[in-house]
């Protein structure tokens, strides 16, 4: 049994996984309330709160899964990149229970965990089966939007990135003007269903540009603008068509992104996690897309697509079995690459 905890932003999460990548228990505890007021997180509140909330998480996961620590045979934790105050909540329990309980532990890269995510099973999802190398994984999340080749578990080349905003900070942004709830992505997402795609158009940023990075400042002021000239009213009555045409020309980014990239590397395999891999409309494009490319697709169901403890678990399982460990001086970086 593996024991994983995520506290990189303002999620609190710990699962249990057993050697077949099962997910034993997951208990997570949002903090969504807490930061509504401020239009977004502060980290102070997040880092608070963190300490308030993980070990009786730790706890209940434990009894969920029926085990004790001393069941335990290595800790995963998310060590970077994040919030440090978060950061730090996770990784010092870690460092902790290792000590205390001679249990390996090991820090693991927050995208590389959202990577992970499809790759574990539970009562009502099963892992890909036959998945095939390399694969294309695009990560969609309120910090990042990376799309990688991924050679094999653990070794990503980065094709492309965003240069500014994520979709996910895209999502919330345009919510926030809308005078949605934080984190506004899900509210979009749910009004964008009875919206037209087409009512508004929205600049689709580097689309005709060579290369797989992303840009979505532009998607933003353009919104913006648009909202500036409309009446509160117009607004209101116009909310699920702007929602949809928004939303659309995120996605059509996305798959126009994963599509040249299937192309271009040839790849049988594709990816999509991270919190904007909730997005319904992103969700049903992309498995289209794989369909029409003859390429396996693999999601997250909804519990791993946001931040959660199960992908962090899953990620440091694979090293953690390959002989890696670490050290009790392991820092938390508020920034770093994926290597
Ligand atoms: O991965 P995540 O939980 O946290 C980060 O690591 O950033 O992603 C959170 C992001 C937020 O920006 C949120 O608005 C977005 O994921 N999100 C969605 C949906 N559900 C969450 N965006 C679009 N549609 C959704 N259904
Ligand atoms: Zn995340």
């Amino acid at each position: 049994m593996y024991l994983g905890i995520e506290t990189s932003c303002d999620d609190t999460s710990c699962a249990i996984l057993d050697e077949n990548y099962f997910v034993r228990s997951m208990v997570s505890a949002n903090q969504d309330v807490l930061h509504r007021p401020f239009g977004g997180i502060v980290p102070e509140i997040a880092s608070r709160n963190h300490t308030l909330v993980l070990l009786p998480l730790l706890d209940e996961a434990l009894n969920q899964a029926h085990i004790k620590i001393q069941d335990i045979k290595g800790i995963a934790v998310t060590n970077r990149p994040g919030l440090l105050g978060s950061l730090l909540v996770g990784v010092v329990t870690a460092k902790t229970l290792s000590l205390s309980h001679k249990i390996p532990f090991i820090g693991v890269h927050h995208i590389e965990g959202h990577i992970m995510a499809p790759f574990v099973s539970d009562a009502n999802y099963q892992q890909p089966q036959n998945w095939t190398f390399p694969f294309l994984s695009l990560v969609v999340s309120g910090g990042h939007t990376s799309l990688y080749l991924v050679h094999e578990f653990m070794k990503y080349e980065l094709l492309g990135s965003t240069i500014d905003d994520a979709a996910g900070e895209a999502y919330d942004k345009f919510a926030k003007m809308l005078g949605l709830p934080y984190p506004g992505g899900v509210h979009i997402d749910k009004l964008s269903q009875s919206g037209s795609t087409d009512a508004y158009h929205f600049p689709r940023a580097l689309i005709h540009e060579e290369g797989f990075n992303f840009s979505f400042s532009g998607l933003k002021t353009a919104a913006q603008n648009l909202l500036n000239k409309m009446s509160a009213e117009e607004k209101q009555q116009s909310i699920n068509h702007l929602c949809a045409s928004y939303q659309k020309a995120i996605t059509d980014v996305l798959v126009d992104r994963m599509k040249k990239a299937i192309a271009k590397y040839n790849v049988k395999s594709i990816s999509v996690t991270g919190g904007v891999s909730a997005n319904s409309y992103l969700r049903s494009e992309m498995e289209a897309l794989a369909k029409s490319c003859g390429a396996q697709f693999a999601v997250p169901p909804l519990r791993y697509c946001t931040d959660n403890a199960a992908m962090i678990t899953r990620a440091g399982m694979e090293r953690l079995k390959r002989g890696e460990k670490s050290a009790l001086d392991l820092k938390v970086l508020a920034r770093s690459e994926i290597a």
